[in-house]
């Protein structure tokens, strides 16, 4: 059982169910009138950015694109690569960027300036989890559920060597796992 490999619960289904909630009224509010694009940086966002889109009841578009900056360690490397690009025609789109995790900011930062060059009207980022104690690059998150330590979480979307986001709710992981 992947539970086992858990040292303590951070969020709890409810917990993020809340957090969920919050995110997705603020941001309906504040795109009302706008061409509101979600796009989902996979894979660790795929299932915060199914509840998201839910909880925003505003008319919206969804994209995904997907990118690696990790291998197998818990640092990143800041060496993103582009797996999957996006498909839409970026020009006058209101951009939220939806992410798991901003830890170092690199994967982030990337992206976003990649994506500026396509003259979207606006990018932001919404992150479930905030993690500024490791931040390297400028940036910030314009909508986060919450902010967490500097110890490496997985669940709810968000892997250890690509296992665990199948974990119901946000837990650290026993050091002896990665170590
Ligand atoms: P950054 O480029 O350092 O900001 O890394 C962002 C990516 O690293 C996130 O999208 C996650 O995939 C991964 N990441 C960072 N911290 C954690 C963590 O505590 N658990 C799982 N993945 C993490
Ligand atoms: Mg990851």
């Amino acid at each position: 059982m992947i539970e086992n490999d858990i040292e303590k619960v951070f969020f709890s289904k409810e917990d993020l169910n809340t957090m969920v909630t919050r995110l997705g009224k603020q941001i309906s509010k504040d795109y009302e009138g706008k061409n509101l694009t979600l796009v989902s940086i996979l894979k660790g966002s795929v299932i915060f950015m199914a509840d998201l889109m839910r909880a925003i009841d505003i008319p919206c578009e969804i994209d995904f694109m997907c990118v690696s900056s990790y291998g197998s360690g818990t640092t990143s490397s800041g060496n993103v690569k582009i797996i999957k690009d996006l498909d839409i025609d970026l020009h006058g789109k209101d951009l939220l960027l939806v992410e798991d995790i901003l830890d170092s900011g690199m994967t982030l930062s990337y992206v976003r300036n990649m994506l500026e060059q396509r003259h979207p009207a606006s990018i932001r980022i919404c992150t479930l989890l905030d993690k500024p104690e490791r931040r390297k690059a400028d940036i910030s998150a314009d909508y986060f559920g919450d902010l967490v330590p500097d110890e490496f979480v997985v669940g709810y979307g968000l892997d250890y060597d690509e296992k665990y986001r199948n974990l119901p709710y946000i837990g650290v992981l026993k050091r002896e796992i990665y170590e």
